[in-house]
């Protein structure tokens, strides 16, 4: 035989081996292709701070490494979100102990904060104190959170994980066109700030054009101050000193006792179990896990798969289920340390079989008619995600915030550090809506030292033992019904990461009665789910999911497409 006729014979031989490697989605007719990954993964809304976590994977760091990596990255990189002036939850699974731990590094109600602070003379909500004044800023828990995370679950120093951070705000990075435009956003409501608006603006609050190049020389200091110092730094070192400063000056009501006495909890992650898989989510006070594991216990027991992927059938389902959810938020969620907050009846198989009796396939059930359901007193526009996996099968599911973009767009002078409005997270007043139109009773009312009632939903769904699915999204009263959208796409209808990322989504959230439906979906359908009697109202973009799933050997990602500059990474 000739040595031409060989040829397709040895490259067969020789390919064989590759083609057992090549992933099994590349070969399917995925519309949308997840990233790629085998040892292990990054997965943010913001491509230096994937960078920065990547970095640290394959220098032998764990995913709390990278996590925390990517946390203080992105409070350099993605202002709008990234924080250390904010607060958040981080589940961590670590696989030596095959535990799954929640820290809970949410923001607190300042001591001197009052239950009707933010009423106005005539008993009416005052909205721009709550949201936009020194006021609305709880006590920062983020460098509280990640630190604690790195010591007691990670391998590198401090100095490591905000090494990335420190040089990006000394030597600065060029502006992104998310950026620029985030900035625009907010340019009006942030002139209040000298300080920010000297940090984001250039000379006479002109913007940055894309890819000039933004330096943060304060925000450097407080990471070095941090990175020397470590917690302290930040709670009762230089930059507690100039919080306290600044709110002395402003007659702001958090001092350094707040900052002192400020601890984040670890907390055991709400469990529960959908069609095999093993949920895994965060207890309160977010509502987040509460809320994804009730609507996915009563989603259990319907043929989701079988009445097709958002057809008029499968979102009527979900969204009465929706309703019967966001009913309860508004009655039975608040901070466990303040008053019991029945959990273990809430994500019981039991009660869903008791809530399923009330959707009716047909017919949209009005929000007038659903009430919270009866719990007994039990025994006991911004925020980002992101998720990593590593190559020791740990994984960490993130979300965190400054509650609106660039919070309350007020920076504390000489730090660099926005203050967040997390305090419009608590019900001002019982029955009336905060920003997201979520309502609230006596559980979230405001008090010292509580924390706010929050929907934050980091997840890791576990499959066999292992970590499967590791999500989350900002999206305030979304990300509940974000991130739910999310695993029934996976688990029911089977796409990849990416397609599941990409697909249309959908929201109700009970109060107001209307139903949320992304651009894109199929005409037919929004018209079946008017006959039906939803309120259906079409356009703005829900959440912006970080996403990473795992397959046989391979680790799939993908970071939301609805906001530029996402990036997942694998290697
Ligand atoms: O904790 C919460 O639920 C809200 N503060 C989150 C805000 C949010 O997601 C805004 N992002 N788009």
């Amino acid at each position: 035989m000739s040595a031409l006729k060989l040829l397709p014979l040895l490259l067969l031989f020789f390919s064989l081996p590759v083609l057992a490697q090549v992933d099994p989605i590349y070969e399917s007719k995925a519309r949308f292709h997840p990233a790629l990954g085998k040892q292990g993964m990054v997965s943010s809304q913001e491509s230096y701070a994937t960078r920065a976590g990547l970095e640290v994977l394959k220098e032998g760091g764990n995913a709390v490494d990278a996590a925390v990596t990517v946390g203080f990255t992105l409070a350099v990189t993605l202002p709008r979100a990234g924080n250390l002036g904010g607060g958040g939850f981080m589940l961590v699974y670590m696989a030596e102990k095959d535990e799954v731990v929640a820290i809970d590094y949410r923001e607190k109600a300042p001591l001197a904060a009052t239950r009707d602070m933010f009423l106005d003379e005539n008993g009416e909500v005052d909205r721009e104190k709550s949201m936009h004044s020194i006021f609305s800023a709880g006590v920062p828990g983020t460098v509280a959170g990640l630190t604690l995370a790195l010591e007691k679950y990670g391998t590198i120093p401090l100095k490591r994980a905000i090494r990335p951070a420190l040089e990006l705000a000394n030597q600065g990075f060029p502006v992104s066109q998310e950026l620029r435009s985030s900035l625009l956003q907010v340019k009006e409501r942030m002139e209040g700030s000298e300080a920010a608006v000297s940090v984001y603006f250039k000379e006479g609050a002109e913007p940055y054009s894309v890819g000039d190049i933004l330096t943060q020389k304060d925000l450097a200091q407080s990471l070095n101050e941090i990175s020397e110092n470590g917690v302290h730094g930040f709670y009762s070192g230089a930059i507690a000193k100039k919080i306290d400063k600044f709110m002395k000056a402003r007659g702001g009501l958090i001092t350094k006792e707040d900052l002192s006495s400020y601890e984040p909890v670890i907390r055991t992650p709400v469990k529960g179990t959908y069609r095999g898989y093993e949920i895994y989510s965060m207890p309160p006070p977010s509502s987040g896990g509460v809320h994804l594991i009730q609507i996915l216990n009563i989603l259990e027991l319907f043929p989701i798969s079988q009445m097709g992927h958002n057809t008029a059938a499968a979102i009527q389902t979900m969204v009465e289920a929706m309703k019967l959810a966001y009913a309860d938020r508004s009655k039975h969620m608040g901070d466990p340390d303040f008053a019991p907050v029945n959990t273990s009846r809430l994500i019981s198989k039991d009660f869903a079989s008791e809530l399923k009796l009330k959707i009716n396939s047909e017919k949209a059930t009005p929000s007038s008619e659903i009430l919270p359901g009866v719990i007994p007193a039990s025994e006991g526009n911004n925020t980002t995600h992101f998720s990593v996996i590593d190559k020791f099968g740990n994984a960490v599911s993130n979300t965190y915030t400054l509650n609106f973009s660039y919070g309350s767009k007020i920076m504390v002078p000489g730090t660099g550090i926005l203050l967040n409005n997390e305090m419009d997270d608590f019900s001002s007043k019982p029955g009336v809506p905060n920003a997201y139109g979520l309502t609230g009773g006596k559980l979230n009312s405001i008090e010292p030292a509580k924390r706010m009632l929050s929907s934050m939903t980091p997840t890791i769904v576990m499959k066999e033992g292992e970590p499967f699915l590791v999500t989350g999204s900002p999206g305030g009263s979304r990300i509940i019904t974000t991130v739910l959208q999310i695993i029934l796409n996976v688990i029911d209808f089977n796409l990849n990461i990416a397609e599941a990322t990409n697909s249309v989504r959908v929201h109700h959230q009970w109060l107001p009665d209307v139903l949320y439906v992304e651009d894109g979906l199929n005409g037919d359908t929004v018209k079946l789910l008017r006959e039906m009697g939803h309120n259906v109202e079409l356009g703005n973009t829900m959440g912006c999911t970080e996403s990473i799933m795992k397959v046989g050997d391979f680790l799939y990602g993908a970071s939301d497409p609805r906001r530029r500059g996402g990036l997942t990474k694998g290697y």
